[in-house]
């Protein structure tokens, strides 16, 4: 048949062995129609989506004499779906990783918990002491990173503070180990601590700016290869510029980031647009070219630069600069047990569905000297309190999320019955619902899960003598 060759040829390579055999089977087993989508070559040599329904004419015999389709071009449709799919598919990411925090938040606040309870015994000295406070520093760090996974997850507000960039990549070794795969070797020179290297940024944006760089870095090492992650510190006097780039870095002290990859390089032409938004020389419909035209901005915000230096088949490093920052002054976490927790009389109602959480909040509030009553849900808390209504509740410690009856519906029945009981919310994430309406009411306050006992006994404190 006279155009089949040619038709064949259009065909995308990755769609022509199985629209053939598709076409084929259905040409030989009687069917009268065939239907299928395929992509297919146009003149200038772009790729259009085309789904086709085509007619078998058969002869008296059965045999196959005709075939006779129409074809549709569904490009714009396909490329809306993948879209669809594609940012469906970041947001259960999001959620996961959201879900993920939240659980190991519950863990985290037992853990420091119990740990602060143990040093306050009166027998634990000496190494015990110390393998406790080695514990609840581990603890520490864990919450770092759930903090790390929030901000991924936007269900974080975007917040620049001070970072630093080590220990971001050392927290992130990990997630891109897992995206890299097994055939790319990733080394890291990072600045010794005793130069640390501060930035201010919102740490879930620089994350996202390494694991855009890491990905790029992926792509272009089909074969496998080595990506290294650098930094170091640098100061611009004058007219210096740290790596030749056109632009200008006002004089000042920066911390230098930078992804090395052995890849395919660029050429003097994509080196020039790389920054721009939709530059991409990737066909595979997944790439939408801004993850370098995103980070660029970010970095841009910050008062920095970005640089690439690449050569076809010779690899590529993109260094960005970043103004540096004075180390905050002390460390984040204070040594438990130095200080005396703050006490009180007052009756708190706690409602909590991770029980091992209630638990550590229940023991160190009675310890403290209130008059605790305690509650799995919301609902649960309504029956407890319908039971006995002279009971006063002064302060409802509530999880804002969780399962049936959330916190936040019973908070508003609570302080319906009693005006007077304050509120504080305890939760794994900050979500946005939370923050825009009830943070700004009075006599709600907000404690951020994982929590210790001292900055619970604090915000019990606070909670309880703001006049409403
Ligand atoms: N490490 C690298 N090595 C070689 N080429 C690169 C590298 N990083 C970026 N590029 C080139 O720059 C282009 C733009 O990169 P960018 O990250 O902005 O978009 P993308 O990776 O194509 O798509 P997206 O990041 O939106 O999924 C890439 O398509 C590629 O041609
Ligand atoms: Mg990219």
């Amino acid at each position: 048949m006279a155009g089949i060759g040619f038709w064949q040829k259009q065909l995308h390579d990755e769609d022509r062995p199985r629209t053939i055999s598709s076409i084929r089977e259905a040409l030989g087993n009687g069917a009268e129609r065939w239907c299928g989508e395929y992509r297919f070559r146009t003149a200038d040599g772009s790729y259009l989506h085309l789904l086709e329904r085509a007619r078998i004419v058969r002869n008296e015999n059965g045999d196959a004499v005709r075939f006779v389709g129409s074809m549709m071009d569904i490009t714009a449709r396909k490329q809306l779906q993948d879209q669809v799919v594609r940012s469906q598919k970041m947001e259960a990411f999001g959620q996961l990783a959201g879900g993920v925090a939240h659980d190991f938040n519950n863990f985290l606040t037992t853990i420091l918990g119990y740990s602060d309870l143990l040093l306050h015994e009166s027998g634990v000295k000496g190494s015990t002491a110390q393998h406790i406070g080695e514990i609840r520093a581990a603890a520490q760090r864990a919450s770092n990173l759930t903090s790390q996974l929030l901000a991924f997850s936007r269900k974080h507000p975007l917040e620049p503070r001070v970072v630093e960039v080590n220990s971001i990549i050392t927290n992130l070794e990990r997630s891109l180990l897992r995206l890299l795969g097994e055939n790319i070797t990733v080394e890291c020179h990072l600045q010794r601590s005793a130069n640390p290297t501060h930035i201010k940024a919102d740490p879930g944006q620089l994350t996202q700016i390494i694991l855009n760089l890491a990905v790029n870095a992926r792509d272009a090492m089909p074969q496998g290869g080595r990506l290294t992650l650098g930094t170091g510190t640098f100061r611009v006097e004058g007219d210096a510029h740290p790596c030749g780039c056109p632009e200008r870095l006002a004089p000042g002290d920066y911390v230098m980031l930078s992804v090395t990859d052995t890849g395919v390089g660029m050429t003097e032409e994509a080196k020039e647009h790389v920054f721009e938004p939709f530059f991409t020389t990737k066909a595979d419909g997944n790439s939408s070219g801004l993850g370098l035209a995103t980070s660029y901005g970010i970095v841009r915000q910050s008062g920095g630069q970005m640089c690439v230096t690449s050569e076809p088949g010779r690899g590529t490093m993109i260094t960005i600069y970043l103004p540096r920052v004075a180390a905050p002054p002390a460390p984040s976490y204070k040594k438990p047990g130095s200080k005396k927790l703050l006490t009180g009389s007052e009756t708190i109602l706690v409602v909590e569905d991770d029980v091992a959480v209630r638990h550590i909040s229940v023991r160190v509030l009675r310890s403290l000297g209130y008059d605790v009553v305690e509650a799995a849900s919301g609902d649960d808390a309504q029956r407890l309190i319908s039971l006995d209504e002279n009971k006063k509740i002064d302060l409802l410690l509530s999880d804002l999320v969780m399962p049936l009856m959330g916190g936040r519906d019973f908070a508003e029945w609570m302080t319906n019955v009693s005006p007077s009981t304050k509120v504080i919310f305890i939760s794994g994430y900050l979500d946005q619902a939370f923050q825009a309406t009830d943070q700004g009411d009075i006599g709600m306050f907000f404690l951020p899960k994982p929590f210790d006992p001292e900055q619970l006994a604090q915000k019990v404190r606070e909670a309880l003598d703001t006049r409403s």
